[in-house]
């Protein structure tokens, strides 16, 4: 397993550097390369009915950012999903405008563009069909499609920067999700010293950080689920969490009505993972050593439980060793990102 993953990285990593050029010329309309990606990291895999352009992602930032796409005015997505938290929530749980915590933890934005689904439980197929549903939520922005084209149509400083971004002015709902999916996409982490050492930099991690990636490869076998490389396979499983409260949350069960799909989440990213706790679907542990505490249980029981997770011995310097392999993982690329310095009138 080691291996495959190292092999992964290296064949992501030659993939940038000896790139002949542009990406298949119908992928996209102006070349991948124009948005630089961090070291370590694949290609942007842009859509072919939404090429990126620097326009596109421009208006798709100050769109993410614009709480007039909410109900009272003031919940963004930024609002949610923190920029200077990762593109996390700091709190457990996720608040919109009616201030009710919701159900879920806010999961951070980096490197969603690779995401083979979004959600905990996978169910919406593509960045831009997921926006419709925190627009609509009544519980999260609290507004209709229709609402926002409205009250973006009404904003007059919104017509040029539609018209830079897709060619004429026209505003639909369409075309805000295809902006906002862009900026989305643009939201990257690489370049961290993790990174570097694959690369071939072998003094970015300190021996404590090697031995910590020796345990998550080995013996933790967490590269099971948490690889490739954005460290998650994209897969669902079942940790336990949240499964002895009272009426647990199903999970994937509840996208495809599998009994086997019960209780479990998406494999979640572990870039920047030290800088945005707390963690997991319902935001329940508050650090990573408390989630390692998860681990060394081999989960929390429950009759789906993942088989693959086993119960390990974790000496208190081997906790060290592996949260100091987590920090490697901090990069590059979203923390860039500041919020408009003012928005469309
Ligand atoms: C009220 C808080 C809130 C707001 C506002 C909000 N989100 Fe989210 N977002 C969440 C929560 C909570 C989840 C996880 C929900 C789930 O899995 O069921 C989520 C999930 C996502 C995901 C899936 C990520 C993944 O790892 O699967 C994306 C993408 C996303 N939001 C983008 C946006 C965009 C774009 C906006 C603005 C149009 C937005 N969100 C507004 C709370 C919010
Ligand atoms: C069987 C697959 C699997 C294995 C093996 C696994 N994980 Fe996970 N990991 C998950 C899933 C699924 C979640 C989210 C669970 C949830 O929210 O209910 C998760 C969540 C996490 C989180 C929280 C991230 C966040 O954004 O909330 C961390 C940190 C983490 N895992 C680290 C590890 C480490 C370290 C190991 C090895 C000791 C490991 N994982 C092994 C599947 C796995």
């Amino acid at each position: 397993m080691p291996q495959a993953l190292i092999l992964a990285r290296i064949a992501a990593l030659l993939w940038l550097s000896v790139s002949p050029g542009p990406p298949p010329a119908q992928a996209t309309q102006t070349a991948t390369a124009d948005f630089p990606v961090p070291l370590g990291l694949p290609p942007i895999p842009w859509p072919e009915d939404n090429p990126y352009s620097p326009a596109r992602a421009d208006l798709g930032k100050i769109l993410f950012f614009d709480g007039r796409l909410s109900a009272n005015g003031v919940v963004s997505c930024a609002f949610c999903h923190e920029p200077d938290h990762a593109f996390s929530g700091s709190a457990a749980l996720s608040r919109g405008v009616d201030g009710k915590p919701g159900v879920r933890h806010v999961p951070t934005l980096i490197n969603c563009a690779w995401h083979k689904s979004q959600f905990w439980d996978g169910r919406a197929p593509t960045l831009e069909a997921q926006i419709a549903s925190p627009v609509t939520n009544p519980d999260e922005m609290g507004m209709t499609a229709d609402r926002v084209v409205e009250r973006i149509r009404a904003i007059k400083g919104y017509a040029p920067l539609f018209a830079s971004a897709f060619g004429d002015p026209g505003i639909d709902f369409d075309r805000i999700t295809k902006a906002i999916a862009t900026f989305e996409r643009t939201i990257v982490s690489g370049d961290s010293p993790y990174d570097r050492y694959v690369a071939g930099d072998k003094s970015a991690l300190t021996k404590q950080q090697k031995d910590g990636l020796d345990f998550f490869e080995r013996t933790g076998e967490c590269a099971e689920c948490h690889s490739g490389p954005s460290f998650t396979n994209e897969k669902f499983a079942n940790l336990g969490i949240g499964s002895a409260n009272p009426d647990p949350d199903p999970g994937r069960e509840a996208v495809t009505g599998k009994r086997g799909d019960l209780g479990k989440f998406k494999v979640p990213t572990l870039r920047d993972v030290a800088r945005r706790g707390p963690y997991m679907h319902d935001g329940s542990e508050k650090t990573l050593s408390d989630v390692l505490d998860v681990y060394k249980k081999g989960g929390l029981p429950n009759p789906h439980l993942d088989t693959r997770l086993t119960p390990f011995y974790l000496d208190e310097e081997t906790r060290r060793d592996v949260l100091a392999f987590l920090d490697s993982l901090n990069g590059e690329g979203w923390e860039k990102i500041k919020p408009p310095a003012s928005f469309p009138q």
